[in-house]
């Protein structure tokens, strides 16, 4: 069954567990962004203020499939607190009597935050019985995960066939303002994608192929394409997974855009960069961010654009000297009517490289905006 609207009466006073997306990036043990917190405030406010117990559960990272000190839940709890002012009350594990006896004893308004669902190998299994486990400490269930709708896990997709399952306020502004977005009439649509992975994106690259007017190709996933073509890209970041997936591409090059030039440097940290062809890369050099024929052109594309869609920074935009490209770029993208913008990487160099510009919607999702960007249906919403 597919999730339905919120609604009031059916869910005034109950027990309500709340699958949200609190995968936040973590530096060692300190939360970099709460803006996945901050996005969940409305429902988790709009079911204590109904009386509702509320009972979240969320993956924290990719532990392997048992309790991992470094992604337990405590940080988030106590972000969670301060953001909505309120007790939350942490529990050690997300299924179990113990846990079991805490929601039991809850009262109106209360609100838990259950222990990392990937603490159990039975999560990413969609395991029923798990599902049903953690379905028996709850009346109702909200789907609040938009982060997590495109995996089909025990506590995203299973849980549903247990309790009446509903969308939560976050979920329904992510898929409204996607969907507007997406549907749209206006063009030239410009899609541009960067980061370090080619691999996470080679479907939405394909797939953007037929329905882009123009899709622009920024940071590191442009090395494996150059390699595939035999091209030398000295120590620049490439996984050979991606080498192999890049050569078997499906794209039309006078639409599909990749970079002329790079800003090479021999390490991360290095103070400057110099701008190279992208076919003379030197042997112990590495492309740090896009270079300045590339962006001229990128900005020239941009300029027309109506609609664009951008996940993925330009380069290494942590690095003052490499952050050019993807400043610029962040810049253009927020001067077209209509765009979108996806992806932890992207949402942190906006922060940080153009804190002002405005975007017409700013996603929690990644991997999730990646897949309907494919194409594809979130699986943790489906049938
Ligand atoms: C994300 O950050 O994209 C989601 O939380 C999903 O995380 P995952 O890729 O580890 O499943």
């Amino acid at each position: 069954m597919e999730p339905m609207r919120l609604n009031e009466n059916a869910i005034k006073g109950k027990r309500v567990l709340v699958r949200v997306d609190f995968n936040v990036p973590l530096k060692k043990g300190k939360i970099e962004s709460v803006d996945r917190i901050q996005e969940t405030l409305p429902t988790v406010q709009w079911l204590t203020d109904r009386g509702c117990k509320v009972i979240l559960a969320s993956h924290l990272g990719r532990p392997k499939d048992a309790p991992d000190p470094e992604f337990r839940m405590d940080p988030v709890a106590i972000e969670l607190s301060e953001l909505i002012k309120k007790p939350v009350k942490k529990l050690d594990d997300c299924i179990g009597p113990e846990v079991e006896t805490v929601v039991t004893q809850m009262k109106p308004g209360d609100i838990v935050l259950l222990e990392n669902t990937r603490f159990h190998p039975e999560e990413k299994a969609n395991d029923p019985v798990f599902s049903k486990a953690m379905a028996r400490l709850a009346d109702v269930f909200v789907f609040e995960a938009f982060g997590t709708a495109h995996r089909a896990d025990a506590s995203t997709k299973g849980v549903q066939a247990f309790l009446p399952s509903y969308l939560g306020l976050l979920v329904e502004r992510e898929l409204t303002a996607i969907d507007k977005i997406l549907k749209s009439n206006e063009h030239p649509l410009v899609v541009i994608l960067g980061g370090a992975k080619l691999a996470d994106k080679v479907e939405t690259i394909e797939y953007m192929n037929g329905v882009a007017d123009k899709v622009l190709i920024g940071g590191a996933m442009g090395f494996p394409i150059l390699r595939a073509r035999g091209i030398k890209i000295g120590k620049s970041y490439c996984e050979e997974e991606s080498v192999k997936l890049a050569t078997g591409m499906k794209i039309d090059l006078t639409k599909v855009i990749l970079p002329v030039d790079y800003l090479v440097a021999e390490s991360n940290d290095a103070k400057s960069g110099q701008n190279v062809p992208f076919d003379k890369i030197p042997e112990a050099a590495m492309g740090l961010d896009i270079g300045e024929k590339t962006l001229e052109s990128f900005l020239a594309v941009l300029k027309t654009a109506k609609r664009v869609i951008w996940n993925g920074p330009m380069g290494l935009f942590e690095n003052p000297a490499f952050s050019k490209g993807t400043k610029e770029i962040a810049k253009a993208v927020s001067a077209a009517k209509l765009s979108l913008i996806g992806g932890g990487d992207t949402v942190s160099a906006i922060n940080q490289l153009a804190p002002g510009a405005k975007f017409t919607h700013i996603s929690t999702g990644g991997g999730a905006l990646l897949t309907m960007l494919s194409g594809k249906p979130l699986v943790a919403l489906t049938k």
